[in-house]
């Protein structure tokens, strides 16, 4: 099939290679030349684990090309995706002008019939108004919106994308349908589900489930704050919980907040929908107050031992992206932890494995980036962790005691064992968990 994505960002560009690697032919648009630019070069402009193989197999067998022109990507597609951004507007309610601003250009655009596809994440009745504002220009049986709203991770972006636990796809449309259900047919070949519903069903979905995940990790956090008062290891607590099956193993680590492009945003924007709705979604405004605590939570340890002014002190920051393999930085704990102890007057001394051409870009020589995970701690008075990345998993105990100015650790994702901390010597603070030293 003829596919074109409009924005190629960690969605669009996952999109756009996955399905070029099932045959069809894709062609993928930004507006930012630069971008564009370096993807035609045979560069991929994002790290995500997997990508760069079927990138590199799929631009070479010439099923994947890049355009800045629209027009182009019209002309030659059947299946429009748009994997546009949808921001928080002012307010915290999803941006939709780029959205918009797209299928009003596709209404002026388009001379035989198209299907249109919402790949970004939108609130309930955006496939309406896309819709209306193509109808605008366009005779409404030259086209048919569609909302496929994307659930793939980033770090495993990839993988998610090949083999999704299930497909929405929300269209009256058979037409629309029938095309839908061919393109991702060599995807489910395992027998998960093409779940074919209303376009408004289909864009509440994707806000319902990222917003039940959020849910989950901010009610762990509190159940973690509360371990720490009353003397449990949410550790325990959390293997207790999962191993029932109603209640599942996954999305249950405490640590210092949900973050990245997604979940803040998509929580906010459903709040905002409620709003609109008059309807006081009491659970949701919760979930945004614990995050918003909680991503505090290690310059509150650090603050707590070492003072509210750290003027003269120095820490050492092991991981800056939202999560591990992604470079991405977007909402991430990390950045709330800089800004704040640049505040309280500290130094950063800081490492990630991909982010920190990111963190760079917006932080200047404020932040000390270093070369390697050690070296970040050299001089420094404690080191706070963020992100899980594997590398800081089995960390040499040795060097790090031998470069700290004290073997203090403020550990935002749990990383280590209590005992081994202890045997070690190390002054030790993680989430929900006793403090060691
Ligand atoms: N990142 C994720 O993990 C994820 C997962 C599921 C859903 N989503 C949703 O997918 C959407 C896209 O997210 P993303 O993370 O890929 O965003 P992104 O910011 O990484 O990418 C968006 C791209 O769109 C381009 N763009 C902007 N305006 C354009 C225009 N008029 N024409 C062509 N290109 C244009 C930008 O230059 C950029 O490359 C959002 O709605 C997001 O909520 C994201």
């Amino acid at each position: 099939m003829n596919i074109a994505v409009i924005g190629t960002g960690y969605v669009g560009l996952v999109t756009g290679t996955c399905f070029a690697e099932t045959g069809n032919e894709v062609i993928c648009v930004d507006i930012d030349e630069q971008k564009v630019a370096r993807m035609r070069n045979g560069e991929v402009p994002i790290y995500e684990p997997g990508l760069e193989v079927l990138f590199e197999r799929n631009t070479r067998q010439g099923r994947l090309s890049f355009t800045t022109d629209l027009a182009e990507a019209v002309e030659h597609a059947d299946i429009l995706f748009l994997a546009l951004p949808t921001p928080p507007g002012e307010d915290g309610s999803a941006d939709l002008s780029y959205i918009l601003g797209v299928a009003d250009q596709l209404g002026g655009l388009i001379r035989s019939y198209k299907v249109i596809v919402d790949k970004s994440t939108v609130p309930v009745g955006t496939a309406e108004k896309v819709h209306a504002m193509m109808a605008a220009k366009l005779d409404e049986s030259l086209f048919d919106v569609v909302s496929n709203p994307e659930f793939l991770r980033e770090g495993v972006a990839v993988d998610d994308f090949l083999k999704p636990d299930r497909v929405v796809i929300g269209t009256n449309s058979e037409r629309a349908q029938k095309a839908m259900r061919q393109l991702y047919e060599p995807f489910v070949r395992q027998g998960n589900p093409i779940l074919m519903m209303d376009e408004r069903s289909a864009e509440m979905t994707k806000y319902a489930a990222n917003s039940y995940l959020a849910t989950r990790i901010s009610f762990m956090n509190e159940i973690a704050n509360l371990c720490e008062m009353v003397g449990a290891d949410v550790d325990m607590v959390r293997r207790g919980m999962g191993s029932d099956s109603r209640i599942g193993k996954r999305f249950l680590f405490p640590g210092v907040g949900y973050g990245g492009s997604c979940f803040p945003k998509d929580v906010q924007a459903l709040a905002m929908t409620a709003e609109e709705y008059a309807y006081d979604f009491r659970i949701l405004k919760s979930v945004m107050n614990v995050n918003d605590r909680q991503r505090l939570r290690l310059v509150d340890k650090i603050k707590a031992r070492f003072g509210d002014d750290l003027t003269g002190k120095t820490f050492a920051l092991w991981g800056l992206a939202f999560k591990p393999n992604t470079d991405d930085i977007r909402e991430a704990p990390a950045v709330y932890t800089i800004n704040e102890l640049l505040k309280a007057g500290a130094s950063i001394r800081a490492f990630d494995p991909e982010a920190m051409e990111n963190i760079r870009a917006i932080y200047g020589d404020r932040v000390t980036l270093v070369a390697d995970q050690y070296e970040a701690l050299i001089g420094a008075d404690a080191l706070a962790i963020a992100t899980e990345w594997s590398v800081f998993r089995t960390p040499s105990f040795e060097v790090m005691k031998e470069l700290l100015k004290e073997p203090i650790v403020f550990d935002g994702r749990n990383l280590y064992d209590l005992e081994q901390m202890e045997e070690e010597g190390f002054q030790y603070e993680s989430i929900g968990r006793t403090v060691v030293g």
